[in-house]
């Protein structure tokens, strides 16, 4: 290795007096002339991320060959050196993933790493890939860029779940499940309208992602350590190979922010939290007591002891990373609380949450939709509860509303006859026209028409409603969307 004067290495305590023969087996720091001894074994052990940013090695390569393009481009070093480090960042991606070359913890992060790979593969002109650039500005580049990947990747991921839900909808539109407040039985719908629902809100995550890719894919690069650089950059030139739609405004903030993780871990945390719910409704409605839907096999675990049973241990999973991405969310807001301007090493540790964040949320997203088209939902059996269930007493107030009797007093009567039901254990279709004209003088024959599930959900007039015509509008208006 050349320039072995400028290295700073760990050194074990005994070489301290024989400081650069204590180095040769060593890597090279980056930041390393200025000081007289070796940074200490421990310390480069903690502070070293390459265990964790060594996953960025493409961005960083990628955001490497851009700026040494940039810098061929614009004279600031030669056309030929410009294409020596392009070259040999090129095959040093390769490299990388073949295991060729197995990035060491001793080289602090990934930048430093690659950088090392270079001088040993082409020598001093290595050292010109950092001119007007730091490990800042590089770092921010190679986030954003990996922000863009996983933006792009949860949006497919939320559109393929997106149209299994519609998928869903169109199978079961005209099947009856109850609808629930304060899991309590509140009134029969289709269960198309119900899937429904949840396609909304996969759609307003992935609408919440095409809104905060507009503040990713901005370009930190030329930034250079916080306050710009003295050689003519051109900004907008690196932006544009890297396929940034337009460049930072103030150096200051291109290294220092750290939002846009904010926003993407937070719209994880969302689309979690949505998906945590479905799985709630999923694993509560595939127990014995419910028993209204059924999860395949394929996507079910059993007991090492008790031989019968069959869990959801896939929705529960779901469920419970979804606390873990929480965790990512906190970790982040409170990691950037306090920092004063601009890069502080406080921000190193944003690569955790936000690797973890985007990892879990994708393949939750991915398992989930794969898991839901392998439920069914057991539709005799729903047929039958909701037959005989109490949960049409809306229907018998809304009859005597238009009957002109005022709302109050409709819900009223109704209560009295759900009381008197309960006590009977008669289910309010059997009883008798007699019984309810006790209760109200303007019942008539035609209550039994409206008191069956079917009619409760056709009769439902009002917009976006459960009913059978509203949830025929919406599965077309969904697949016009996708
Ligand atoms: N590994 C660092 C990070 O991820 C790179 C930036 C280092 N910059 C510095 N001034 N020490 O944040």
């Amino acid at each position: 290795m050349h320039s072995q004067s400028s290295m700073r290495a760990v050194a074990p305590l005994f070489h301290l007096f024989n400081h650069r023969a204590a180095m040769s087996n060593k890597k090279e720091l980056l930041w390393a002339s200025r000081f007289n001894e070796p940074f200490d074994e421990g310390a480069l052990k903690f502070s070293s991320s390459v265990h964790v940013d060594g996953k960025l090695f493409r961005e960083d390569i990628q955001g490497s060959i851009a700026h040494a393009t940039m810098l061929g481009e614009e004279g600031i070093i030669t056309a030929e050196d410009s294409r020596q480090i392009c070259d040999g960042l090129k095959e040093i991606e390769k490299e990388i993933e073949s295991g060729a070359l197995v990035p060491q913890w001793e080289d602090e992060d990934i930048h430093t790493v690659i950088e090392n790979r270079l001088k040993e593969k082409i020598g001093a002109v290595a050292g010109k890939l950092h001119s007007g650039r730091s490990r800042n500005d590089q770092v921010a580049t190679d986030t954003r860029l990996y922000m863009r990947t996983k933006v792009n990747e949860l949006k497919g991921a939320l559109g393929a779940l997106m149209e299994t839900l519609v998928d869903k909808a169109e199978a079961y539109k005209n099947s009856i499940i109850f609808g629930y407040t304060h899991l309590q039985r509140a009134q029969p719908i289709s269960a198309g309208h119900y899937y429904l629902a949840y396609f909304n809100m996969f759609k307003r995550d992935r609408e919440r992602l095409n809104d905060l890719m507009q503040r990713v894919n901005i370009s930190p690069l030329g930034a250079a350590a916080f306050s710009g650089s003295t050689l003519p950059l051109n900004a907008k030139r690196s932006a544009e190979l890297l396929g940034f739609d337009s460049i930072f405004s103030n150096s200051i903030d291109a290294v220092s922010d750290r939002d846009i993780l904010i926003e993407f871990i937070s719209a994880c945390s969302i689309t979690m939290m949505h998906l945590s719910r479905f799985c709630e409704d999923i694993i509560l409605w595939s127990s014995y007591e419910f028993g209204y839907l059924e999860i395949s096999d394929s996507f079910s675990t059993g007991s090492s002891i008790m031989p019968q049973k069959k869990n959801a241990d896939i929705a529960e999973l779901i469920r419970g990373k979804t606390g873990r991405v929480y965790g990512d969310l906190m970790a982040m807001l409170t990691i950037m609380k306090g920092l004063p301007l601009s890069y502080n090493r406080d921000m190193q540790e944003d690569k955790p949450p936000l690797f973890d964040s985007a990892e879990t949320a994708i393949e939750s997203v991915t398992l989930f939709n794969r898991m839901l088209q392998h439920t069914r939902i057991k539709e005799d059996r729903l047929k039958e509860l909701t037959a005989k269930d109490l949960s049409l007493a809306t229907e018998i107030a809304e009859y005597l509303v238009k009957k002109d009797i005022p709302f109050r007093d409709a819900h009223r009567i109704t209560g009295k006859i759900v009381s008197w039901s309960i006590e009977n254990a008669t289910p309010l279709p059997n009883i008798t026209l007699e019984k309810y004209r006790e209760f109200e003088a303007a019942f008539d024959e035609s209550i039994f028409t409206a008191l069956t599930p079917e009619a409760s959900i056709t009769s439902k007039k009002s917009h976006g409603s459960c009913s059978f015509e509203s949830v025929e509008k919406q599965i077309a208006e969904a697949k016009e969307l996708l």
